[in-house]
């Protein structure tokens, strides 16, 4: 399978002068279809900076992203929400679902942004998505009425919802006790693996580091491949 996510030297400086940030710091890496990659790094090393950047949610400096056939540092403003909708599932830091919508009308309200949707369709996969993440019974509830883990559960049905090519989540486990942490992060690589998308996860836990493929590491902004989980060499 070939390279389907090309990363090469990207950079992203926030602000300028004595008070420019170098977030990241000629960051290159590939990531294959049916490949789940991990990211890990200390805080403020760069880890949400890039996948906003791969994301196309920031424009990089300089450098270029790749995704497919599509050069999406090249994509203008218009064209990128579009980019982001119909390719891009992101599962952020902060869950920010919206507040007066239900866990359903959240998954089926991201289903409405795409293009020649089927509503029957969308429906369908909102409620086999709440299924398989343990949700049927909350699918009723705004926001305010889960507790975090199950929103953050939310956040990661409606990434998957649109069917993305990529799949960008940033922190999925903080509000996660271990064995939720562990299933929701196996429910990730399955979709990467069988339905051959390609993954970034971005986490601060060693132990979900095994179920992705390879671990890149970030270190103020410099980023490097860390290797296989297995091999366990990036451990310190
Ligand atoms: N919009 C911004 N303007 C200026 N500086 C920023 C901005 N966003 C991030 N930074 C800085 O860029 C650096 C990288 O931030 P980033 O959010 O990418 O880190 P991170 O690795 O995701 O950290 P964490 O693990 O805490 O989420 C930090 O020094 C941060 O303060
Ligand atoms: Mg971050």
């Amino acid at each position: 399978m070939g390279t389907v996510l090309q990363v090469d030297d990207v950079t992203k400086v926030y602000g300028s002068g004595h008070t420019a940030v170098r977030a990241v710091d000629d960051a290159s890496l590939a990531v294959d279809r049916g490949e789940f990659v991990s990211l890990l790094g200390p805080s403020g090393s760069g880890k949400t900076t890039l996948l906003s950047m791969i994301g196309g949610l920031l424009t990089p400096t300089s450098g270029s992203i790749r995704l497919a056939d599509i050069e999406v540092s090249a994509i203008g403003k218009r064209a990128l929400t579009d980019f982001r909708a119909e390719r891009v599932g992101f599962v952020f830091q902060s869950v920010n679902l919206v507040p007066f919508l239900t866990a359903r009308e959240n998954l089926l309200f991201i289903a409405s942004l795409r293009r020649g949707r089927n509503r029957r369709e969308a429906r369908e996969r909102a409620d086999q998505l709440l299924t398989e993440l343990g949700l049927e019974q909350r699918a009723g509830n705004i926001p305010e009425q889960l507790s975090g883990g199950e929103r953050q559960r939310v956040a990661i049905g409606r990434a998957l919802m649109n069917d993305p090519d990529l799949i960008l989540v940033d922190e999925p486990t903080a509000a996660l006790d271990t064995d939720l942490g562990r299933q929701v992060v196996q429910l990730l690589a399955r979709e990467v693996k069988d339905r051959g998308k390609t993954g970034i996860m971005v986490t601060h836990d060693l132990r979900m580091v095994e179920y992705t493929d390879r671990v890149y590491e970030i270190l103020d902004g410099r980023l490097s491949a860390a290797g296989a989980p297995g091999r366990r060499s990036w451990v310190r």
